[in-house]
């Protein structure tokens, strides 16, 4: 039988995203088998890759790893016991492949000396099946078990560096790379699992195990009675996997399963993005992180401040939050001026403007301004995700000063295939419109796409009423008024 692997796992064996698979699939570019595709089938719709050409797999990680900022820099191997384990488990697959292979060629080789014997005194049709069948069997014998080798070591190195989770009941998949708890992985990937410390102490990260074997490498366990231990809990903050795992765990199913909390962060650094806005990167304490969904805001208590702001980062990298304020506002005369180390206090996270997860659509988002925060939190959410057939784009300033991440917006449409960026002026309503009419005409099928808008609320309204007049259904549409 051919090795088949699930969507998850080719997607990173190509280098390519699920969504961009999937995509294949509906084409009929691509077959699958309950879900999985073979190695070979693999081989044929991507036929460029091979184990050479890794450069579009790097493009991607590199991309994004700068999302999650230096918590995934700091990835290494995994620990030398979880290597060893996953070595010894392929070892048993392939002793166990080999001895098939060798009972499958002894079966042939018998096989093709009975329809030579039986060749030799037959009736002429009887001598014309068996010789048939006889160049069959030796074409089998001929034939390699596998079309494409180097996908074949490909996939073998990857097992042996990664091991791939399934949670249930979502069947949400990811990978596990490095020394990363089942936890940390989850987050990377997009997941919104429950949990609380990540440090062991508060118990609500436990899951069971329904397959596969995990190492602790982290943090103590003793939230967990003993009978849940014996029963396969375990705490995803503190395991890691040795093998692929099937875990049933709960995680939360929108903004509403995410509860209200109250963090002291420290101020890690306070930068200048424009003439008029300051970046605010804070950091959470390691056993008190915000946990929250792409897209929401929080309060920033700063002083005797209580100051609205959207957050900026990935929930992937949930230690590390960033913020775009105005000048004005972190300059105010009651506002304390801040610098590295000082605390700020956080409350939150509020808001609905996340992204609907379930949904196979292509992703339009439309940035007015700072309306970008949002945004960007929720396009390196769904890089995280690696699920979007295509994400674009298209942020509006009234002047090109206005786009103060033009680089790194940049730098996504260079690496990433299905990324399109186009920074656009409008500085009055009719042109807006116009810009309005260009989007429209670019993307065409408006209405086949997820639209995200965020910015001023005159403005936004302007853009949600075209997109209304354009057909688009109101549950494609998604707004955040700054
Ligand atoms: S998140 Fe608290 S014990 Fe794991």
């Amino acid at each position: 039988m051919p090795e088949r692997l699930s969507l998850t796992r080719a997607a990173r064996l190509i280098g390519v995203t699920r969504g961009m698979l999937q995509k294949k699939i509906q084409q009929g570019e691509l077959m699958t088998f309950e879900g999985k595709v073979a190695i070979s089938d693999l081989a044929t719709a991507y036929p460029a890759a091979r184990i050479e050409d890794n450069s579009t797999l790097e493009r991607f990680t590199r991309i994004k790893d700068d999302a999650f900022a230096h918590r995934v820099r700091e990835r290494i191997l995994p620990d030398p016991e979880v290597l060893l384990a996953r070595i010894e488990t392929l070892t048993r697959e392939l002793v166990s492949l080999k001895s098939e292979v060798e009972q499958k060629r002894v079966l042939l080789h018998r096989i093709s000396m009975e329809i030579a014997a039986a060749d030799v005194g037959g009736a002429a049709s009887a001598k014309h099946t068996l010789s048939t069948l006889g160049l069959i069997l030796r074409e089998q014998e001929l034939v390699p078990l596998q079309p494409d080798t180097s996908l074949l070591i490909q996939n073998h190195f990857l097992r042996i560096m990664t091991a791939q989770i399934r949670l249930l009941p979502s069947n949400h998949e990811f990978l596990i790379e490095g020394n990363d708890t089942i936890l940390d992985a989850a987050l990377r990937s997009g997941l919104s699992l429950d949990y609380g410390c990540s440090s062991g102490n508060c118990g609500l990260c436990k899951a069971k195990i329904v397959s596969g074997e995990t190492k602790k490498i982290r943090y103590s366990d003793f939230t967990l009675t003993e009978a849940e231990k014996a029963d396969g809990y375990i705490l995803l903050c503190a395991h890691t996997a040795i093998t692929d795992l099937v875990i049933e765990a709960t995680e939360a199913g929108g903004t509403r399963g995410i509860p209200l909390q109250h963090i002291v962060a420290r101020v890690k650094t306070v930068q200048e993005l424009s003439e008029t806005l300051m970046l605010l990167h804070l950091q959470t304490p390691r056993s008190s992180r915000l946990r929250f969904l792409a897209g929401q805001r929080v309060t920033l208590m700063i002083g005797d401040n209580a100051l609205d702001a959207a957050i900026a980062s990935c929930p992937c990298d949930d230690r590390n939050l960033q913020f775009h304020l105005p000048k004005a506002v972190l300059s105010g005369s009651t506002m304390p001026t801040l610098k590295p180390g000082d605390s700020v206090t956080l409350e939150g996270p509020r808001g609905d403007f996340v992204l609907s997860e379930e949904s196979q659509r292509p992703l339009l988002f439309i940035a007015w301004g700072t309306g970008f925060a949002p945004i960007k939190s929720l396009i390196e959410h769904a890089m995280a995700l690696n699920a979007a057939e295509s994400i674009s784009l298209y942020w509006i300033n009234e002047s090109q000063w206005g786009h103060y991440m033009h680089n790194l917006c940049r730098s996504w449409s260079d690496a990433l295939d299905n990324f399109r960026y186009a920074p656009l002026i409008a500085a009055s309503e009719p042109e807006l419109k116009r810009t309005l009419d260009g989007i429209a005409s670019e993307v065409r099928d408006l209405g086949k796409h997820d639209i995200y808008v965020a910015g001023p609320k005159t403005w936004a309204e302007i853009i949600a009423k075209y997109l209304n007049g354009s057909g688009l259904p109101m549950t494609q549409l998604l707004l955040d008024y700054l």
